[in-house]
């Protein structure tokens, strides 16, 4: 049996304690929320509990979090991580887009603060039998194309590349993936999905690779070549772009006056997302009232050593805005 088998088949529950994620800028982050003892703050991204560690260690009993993931395993391991500070966190396991119906049902009228980290955690990349990543040293094993961070929706990665017009497709990888050869991976899927349903990330991963040029597969100055077309999959799976158009109205609803919201995101089409909303939210154009004002005139990025100690931050951009 390789090492690799062997971790796989020795995953069990001490493992959620061990859950992998260092939380991306959280002096930034944290600074910008400016949370104080007895305020009520929402994690709506809750992870492994990396940020709201920090924030419950400054409310020191009092205040409260509410803390949402779609993904019960992160709910799992948050709350592993965070059983010192029980009575301050209600762990809520919803999608974030269902932002006001959350706090209706906790009967919260307005929070001091929320913060959203997006996208994925490490450990969901990591976690081989979720179908997130690719790693070609486990070409033996075989996990099917999921990508769900919640796995009780119905729509998985397999229905998207199986069951997706080639336009559609198409279309994902040169928007959400900005996949250079969007156009030969998407007939070459369609050339395959004929004959049989492509069914495992190796599968996916085969199927990249033939329908690249070496020079592209072999130049790691973007990453893996697999990496885009992963990455905007799981996008579409998690529908992540129009959850996060959703939230930002609902949260920014919800601020106190001198509430603030601060977003980080990983991706330029998130970040676009964020920009504009926050913009426009803090315009006076035409004798608008602006609801908000800009904490961050241009995003902020993670210093040299961050990035050295954790390379995920790499592509984070943060973002903050403060209720008026
Ligand atoms: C980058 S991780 C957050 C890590 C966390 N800040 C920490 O320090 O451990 C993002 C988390 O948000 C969750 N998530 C992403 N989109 C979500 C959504 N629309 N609703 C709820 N949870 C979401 C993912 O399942 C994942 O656990």
């Amino acid at each position: 049996m390789s090492q690799n088998q062997e971790e796989d088949k020795v995953k069990t529950e001490e493992d959620w304690c061990k859950f992998e994620h260092i939380p991306v800028m959280p002096k930034e982050s944290i600074e910008l929320l400016k949370v104080r003892k007895g305020g009520t703050y929402v994690d709506g991204t809750l992870g492994g509990g990396g940020h709201s560690e920090i924030i419950a260690s400054i409310l020191k009993e009092k205040g409260k979090i509410i803390g949402i993931d779609q993904d019960p395993e992160a709910l799992k391991a948050a709350k592993n991580k965070l059983a010192l500070y029980r009575n301050l966190i209600e762990f809520v396991y919803d999608n974030f887009r269902n932002f006001d119906n959350i706090l209706n049902k906790l009967n919260i009228k307005l929070v001091n603060g929320v913060l959203l980290d997006l996208g994925v955690s490490t450990y969901q990349l990591k976690a081989s039998q979720r179908g997130f990543s690719f790693s070609e040293d486990r070409n033996n094993i075989a996990v099917c194309l999921d990508m769900r961070m919640n796995p009780n929706q119905s729509l998985t990665a397999y229905d998207v590349i199986n069951n997706y017009s080639e336009d559609r497709l198409r279309e994902i990888l040169f928007k959400l993936g900005e996949e250079p050869f969007a156009r030969s991976i998407t007939r070459k899927i369609v050339q395959i999905r004929e004959r049989k349903p492509i069914v495992t990330t190796n599968d996916l991963l085969e199927v990249i690779r033939s329908a690249t040029p070496p020079k592209y597969r072999y130049s790691r100055r973007h990453g893996h070549y697999a990496s885009k077309v992963f990455r905007a999959v799981r996008m579409e799976v998690n529908q992540e772009l129009s959850a996060l158009q959703e939230v930002i109205p609902q949260a920014v609803g919800r601020l106190k006056k001198g509430g603030r919201l601060v977003i980080i995101s990983f991706h330029s089409l998130e970040d676009r997302i964020v920009k504009r909303a926050f913009r426009d939210m803090a315009s006076t154009k035409d004798d608008k009232k602006p609801v908000v004002k800009l904490l961050t005139k241009k995003p902020l990025i993670a210093s040299r050593e961050e990035i050295e100690s954790n390379p995920k931050s790499d592509s984070a951009k943060l973002r903050a805005i403060e209720k008026i």
